[in-house]
Order: structure tokens, then sequence, then C-alpha cells
């Protein structure tokens, strides 16, 4: 049996938590949270495993294999993404999938820092791009394609087709019909059901979805 690796997570909050667990469950060691600055820790962060702030990072290299991105909004998880991945190109992105979520390994084509959160149920032909997150609770029909840094909250349901670009995000309890198109960068607000495409950047709210006027 190979032995575990070692594993870092990129935050500290409720979403690192809960990314610890699921890691954990897949067999890693986790070492603890790195986060950007130790003296902004916030009322949900982990208090007892804390490394340090980015630069452990590059200190501390022989004490890790691995990182996982433990950050629950698409910006951040793109942009830390791909910076650390510039930085240290030798580390492994593990695909992270709770052990209760359904997905089909076989079809699906889960990209480096994928993450499959609890309870997730994912059907066939499934796409989720570098650093995407499936949070827990969420549904995902045929084919649906998460891009790069995509974040589709808890409870929302994905219908088949769908596509949702780089750095979208769904908000908790959405739902979106069949074959439609979210927009890069988009928002849908937690409860929506979107009927029609959505345009980039938009931010859309409601029953049907109807982009939100400032
Ligand atoms: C839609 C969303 C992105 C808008 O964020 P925002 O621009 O910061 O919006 P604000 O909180 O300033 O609210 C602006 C207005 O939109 C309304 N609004 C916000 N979210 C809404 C939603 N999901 N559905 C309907 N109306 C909403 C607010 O009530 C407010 O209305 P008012 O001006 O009449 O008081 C955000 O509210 C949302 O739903 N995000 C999803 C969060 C989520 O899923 N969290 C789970 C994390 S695990």
């Amino acid at each position: 049996m190979k032995p575990p690796r070692r594993l870092v997570i990129l935050g500290a909050g409720g979403h690192a938590r809960e990314t610890a667990w699921t890691a954990e469950l897949c067999g890693f060691d986790v070492v603890g949270f790195v986060v950007t600055a130790l003296d902004r820790l916030g009322p949900y962060d982990s208090k007892a495993r804390v490394l340090g702030d980015y630069a452990w990072l590059e200190h501390n290299r022989t004490e890790y294999d691995a990182l996982a991105l433990g950050i629950g909004t698409p910006a951040a998880r793109l942009r830390v993404g791909r910076e650390l991945a510039a930085r240290f190109p030798d580390i492994d992105w593990p695909v992270l999938v709770h052990p209760t979520a359904i997905i089909d390994r076989g079809t699906a084509n889960l990209g480096p820092g994928a993450y499959v959160g609890a309870g997730v149920v994912a059907t066939v032909d499934i796409r989720l791009d570098a650093f995407a997150l499936a949070n827990f609770g969420c549904t995902l029909g045929h084919d649906a394609h998460l891009g790069a840094g995509v974040v589709v909250n808890p409870g929302a349901n994905i219908s088949g087709g769908v596509v949702i670009e780089e750095g979208a995000q769904v908000g908790t309890g959405a739902k979106t019909l069949q074959y439609l198109r979210i927009g890069a960068g988009a928002s849908v607000g937690a409860g929506a059901v979107v009927t029609r495409d959505v345009a980039p950047g938009a931010v859309v709210v409601g029953v049907p979805a109807r982009q939100k006027t400032a």
C-alpha cells in the first residue's frame, strides 16, 4: 500500500475545513492550512491547523506533496490556483471526490484541483475543468460542463448539457434548465431558476431568473 500523500490546503475557513475532511477520507495526510495573511484570520477559520502564510510553502517544500484549494469563490480559486501552479510547477493538485458523492468516474473528465463534495449526484460524461468546485448536495446532469474555477454551491441543480463558463458561480439551491450556457464570470443568485442563457458577467436572481438591477 502506498503511504498517504501529504496535502496542504490553501485557506482555513469553512470550505477549507470541509476540504480537509474530504481529503482525509480520500486517504491524504492533511498537513494543515496555509493562508494569505496570518493577521486576518476570521471567525470560521481554523485556529489549530494553520501552518503559516504563503511563504511557508516556499520554505517547507519538502514537507508536502500536493496542494488543494480550500476557497469557495470562483475568482479567488482561479487566482490562487493559477498563481501557485505557476510558482510550484512540480506540485500535484489532486482531484478530490468525497466518498459519498455519486459520479460515473468512467466517463467523467476531472481537471487538476477539481472538487466534488459530499452527497453530490453527478451522472455521466461530466466535465470539471481545473479548480472547478461542485459543492455538497448539488446535482449535475449528463454532459454538464463546469469551466475552470466554476463554483456550483450546495444543493444547486444543474441539468443535462448545461455549460458553465470559466469563473462563473451558481448560488445555493438554484436550478438551471437543460442545455443552457452560463457565461464566464456570471453569478446566479441563490434559489434562482435559470430558464435562458446567462450573459458573461451578468448577475441573475429570482424565478424565472432575471438580470439584477443595481
Ligand atoms: C445574487 C448575489 C450574487 C447578489 O449578490 P450582491 O450583488 O452582493 O447582492 P446584495 O446582497 O447587495 O443584494 C442586492 C439586492 O438583491 C437581492 N438579492 C440578493 N440575492 C438574491 C437572491 N439570491 N434572490 C433574490 N434576490 C436577491 C437583495 O435582497 C437586495 O435587494 P434590495 O436591494 O431590494 O434590498 C448573491 O446574493 C447570491 O445569491 N449569491 C449566492 C451565494 C451562495 O450561494 N452562497 C452559498 C455559499 S456555500
